[in-house]
C-alpha cells in the first residue's frame, strides 16, 4: 500500500536522528555516537528515596493530570534555580515541557508558518533542524567559531534575506555537537547585532549546569540574563542532562503574550507533563539533592573528557583537529578538506566504533569534513581502545596505513 503522508513526516534529518538513536544502544558496539547521560551515574537512590517517602496525597498526585504550564510547586522551585542564573523570573513565565525539544517545538509552532526563515547555527542540535523541518520551515545555517557565532556572517546573512527571521535558534552553553562555549565578548556583541532587528533569539541552555571548572562558571551565564535590550529571548531548559532524559522534563522562560500562546499550544499537544516526573524533580530540588548530585556529575564527566582528549592525542593523526570542551558531553574534530566523515564512519563501524556524522548536525545536510564524539556514555575504561579503533579508521581513510 502506497500511503499518503504528509510533507511534515519527510524531514532531511528525521532518518538521522532515528539511526543515531539505534547506534547510540547498540550493545556490542564502543558509541560515541548518543549525547546522552552514563546509566551508571543516573540518581536511582536517591529518587527511590524521595517516592518511598512522599507523603500518600502526593503519591496519588504522581497518578493524576495536572495544570498546562506545570506542576506549581516545581514551577516555584524552577524559579528559585533560574533565579539564581539571572533569569528574568518576575517578568517572564516559565511554562513545564515534556522535555524542552517540547519547548523548541512549541515555540516553533507559535511563530513559523512554511516557508518562514529559522537562522540556526551551522552545525546545529539534530533534534532542532528535525523540528524546524518538520514545520516546513526555511533553515539558515551561520557558522560558527570556537568563541560562539560568527557575528560578520550573521549580519551579512541577515542582509542577505528578502524577509526577517522568525528567530535565531542557538546553544551558547556547551555547544552540540560543537562543544564550545560563547565567550561573553560574543553573547554581548551577538545581542548588539540582532538589536533592532525583530529577530527573536531562541536560547536553548540544556547544558548550562555541566561545567567542569568552577571558576569558569560564570563563562554560562544566560544570554537571557544579560542586561536588558530590545532583543526578545525565549529561555529552554532541560533536566534531561541532569536528573536523566526519562524524565522527559523541561521548560521554557519566555514573555507572558510568548507564554499564554505556548500554554495553548502545549494543551492541544499533550495536556501536560507527568505528574509523576514534576513530582520527583520538584522534591530533588527542594531537598537540595541536586547541587551535590551536579558535583558528581561535573567530576565524572570532566574525567571522561580527559581520557578522551588523552587518548585523541596519542592516537589520532595530526592532521585532525579538534576542540577541548570547557563542559558538556561533546568533543567535535575538524577533517583534513575533501574528506568525509561518512566514509570514516563506514570504516570504523566494521571495527566496532560509532559517532555522529557531520553532515548529520549540518543545516543543509551536507558539510561532512567534521565529526562528533560524546563522551558522557561511554564507560571509561573503553575511551581509550575506542579512540584507538577510530583512530585506525581515520588513518586508514588518509592513506596513513
Ligand atoms: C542542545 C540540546 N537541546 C535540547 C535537547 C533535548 O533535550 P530534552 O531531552 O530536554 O528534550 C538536547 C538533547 O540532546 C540538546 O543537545
Amino acid at each position: 500500500m502506497e500511503y499518503l503522508f504528509s510533507h511534515m513526516v519527510n524531514s532531511m534529518h528525521a532518518e538521522d536522528v532515528k539511526l543515531l538513536m539505534k547506534q547510540s544502544s547498540g550493545k556490542s558496539m564502543i558509541s560515541f555516537a548518543g549525547g546522552m547521560p552514563n546509566n551508571d551515574l543516573f540518581p536511582v537512590k536517591q529518587i527511590d528515596e524521595i517516592y518511598n517517602s512522599l507523603p500518600d496525597n502526593l503519591k496519588k498526585l504522581c497518578f493524576q493530570y495536572g495544570p498546562t504550564s506545570g506542576f506549581p510547586p516545581l514551577i516555584k522551585s524552577l524559579e528559585k534555580y533560574l533565579e539564581k542564573k539571572g533569569l528574568p523570573i518576575k517578568s517572564d513565565k516559565i511554562l513545564v515541557t515534556t522535555g524542552s525539544l517540547q519547548a523548541i517545538s512549541i515555540i516553533t509552532q507559535a511563530f513559523v508558518n512554511k516557508g518562514d526563515i529559522i537562522l540556526t547555527e551551522s552545525p546545529c542540535f539534530v533534534g532542532a533542524l528535525t523540528v524546524f523541518e518538520t514545520y516546513g520551515a526555511d533553515i539558515q545555517g551561520v557558522p560558527i567559531d570556537e568563541n560562539g557565532i560568527i557575528i560578520s556572517e550573521l549580519k551579512s546573512k541577515i542582509d542577505s534575506l528578502d524577509k526577517i527571521p522568525k528567530f535565531l535558534y542557538i546553544t551558547p552553553n556547551y555547544h552540540n555537537p560543537a562543544g564550545i562555549i560563547y565567550s561573553p565578548e560574543r553573547k554581548k556583541a551577538l545581542l548588539d547585532a540582532l538589536s533592532g532587528t525583530g529577530i527573536i533569539l531562541l536560547e536553548d541552555d540544556a547544558y548550562n549546569d555541566l561545567y567542569f571548572k568552577e571558576d569558569e562558571k560564570y563563562l554560562t551565564k544566560p544570554i537571557k540574563s544579560y542586561e536588558s535590550t530590545d532583543v526578545e529571548i525565549i529561555y529552554t531548559g532541560s533536566f534531561s542532562k541532569i536528573l536523566g532524559p526519562g524524565f522527559r522534563l523541561g521548560y521554557m522562560l519566555a514573555s507572558p503574550e510568548i507564554f499564554d500562546k505556548s500554554e495553548t499550544i502545549k494543551q492541544a499537544l499533550d495536556a501536560c507533563t507527568s505528574n509523576f516526573n514534576q513530582i520527583l524533580a520538584n522534591e530533588f530540588l527542594k531537598q537540595g539533592k541536586l547541587d551535590s548530585y551536579l558535583d558528581f556529575l561535573r567530576n565524572e564527566y570532566a574525567e571522561r573528557k580527559e581520557i578522551l582528549i588523552k587518548s585523541l592525542e596519542k592516537f589520532m593523526p595530526n592532521k585532525v583537529m579538534w576542540n577541548e570542551p570547557k563542559g558538556g558531553f561533546y568533543v567535535w574534530l575538524t577533517l583534513p578538506k575533501n574528506i568525509n566523515s561518512t566514509t570514516i564512519f563506514k570504516e570504523s563501524v566494521k571495527k566496532g566504533v560509532v559517532f555522529v556524522t557531520g553532515r548529520t548536525f549540518d543545516p543543509k545536510s551536507k558539510k561532512d569534513d567534521c565529526f562528533r564524539l560524546a563522551f558522557s556514555n561511554v564507560p571509561k575504561e573503553d575511551i581509550e581502545k575506542g579512540v584507538k579503533i577510530l583512530s585506525g579508521a581515520v588513518k586508514k581513510v588518509l592513506g596513513e596505513n
